[in-house]
């Protein structure tokens, strides 16, 4: 039985008197949420306030991202030290928005993953399909040079330290969310490439979340496909009701 992961990427919204406030509503909302681990990415600049603020709670912190290099003249990157001194025990690693806009391909994707392990941080790398790929029939094939590129060179001891998710571009910010069973097709299929490069027992313990205009009102269908292990949810995970109700799905 894999444990389900619910995650909350804030991208550039919030800042750090935000965060604290957003925090101290959120707490009280997902305390009973056994079923689950309950991760919040806020922005760099608010992670060191939001890791106090979280003290004693079921939260965990994540970073949006990460350079590779333990220090040097990468003006605007944070470290994988940096991060860990700041508080987060995850980082977020190779998502679309990164992709896109930052130009990040699957072998930065790659280097960064090992030196987020190699600073003991818990890697959630995003993986996912464009709508003209999907379009093209290409989903696949995208999936397989993401993971290629981006898991390469990893140990199984490595390998089993981290999370997927898998995000289709299309569906990030879009309200159009991959149905349940769309979702659970690509899960599997990641899965099944773990399972060849790996085996069986370590896909069978990865945790693949599902990212993409997650709501509450869709979280227990996707939650309900045993392929599915959690979600990354940006737009929803800003406001406490929204993301705590995504967070207690299983008591709705
Ligand atoms: P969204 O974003 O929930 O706003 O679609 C998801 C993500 O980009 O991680």
């Amino acid at each position: 039985m894999r444990r389900a992961v619910i995650a909350g990427n804030w991208k550039m919204y919030k800042t750090i008197a935000e965060a604290v406030e957003f925090v101290g509503k959120l707490r009280p909302l997902v305390a009973q949420a056994d079923h689950c681990e309950v991760v919040v990415a806020p922005p760099f600049t608010a992670l060191r306030a939001v890791a106090e603020a979280v003290k004693g709670s079921r939260l965990a912190v994540a970073a949006q991202d990460v350079h590779w290099d333990k220090e040097g003249a990468h003006t605007g990157d944070v470290s994988p030290a940096m991060l860990v001194e700041a508080g987060c025990t995850h980082v977020i690693i190779g998502h679309s928005e990164r992709r896109q806009d930052h130009g990040e391909t699957d072998e930065n994707v790659n280097r960064k993953l090992k030196a987020a392990l190699a600073a003991g941080l818990t890697p959630i790398v995003c993986v996912g399909e464009t709508l003209a790929e999907r379009e093209a029939v290409k989903t696949v094939e995208v999936l397989q040079r993401q993971f290629q590129g981006g898991f390469a060179g990893l140990t199984p001891q490595d390998f089993s330290r981290i999370m997927i998710a898998y995000e289709p571009v299309w569906a990030i910010g879009t309200g159009r969310t991959a149905t349940p069973e769309m979702a659970a097709e690509s899960h599997r299929y990641l899965r099944g490439l773990v399972r060849q490069k790996y085996g069986e027992e370590l896909a069978g313990r990865l945790r693949i979340l599902y990212g993409g205009s997650v709501k509450p009102d869709n979280i227990v269908g996707l939650m309900a496909q045993e392929e599915i292990d959690g979600a990354l949810v940006g737009g929803a995970s800003l406001k406490a009701d929204s993301f705590s109700a995504i967070v207690n799905y299983r008591r709705a």
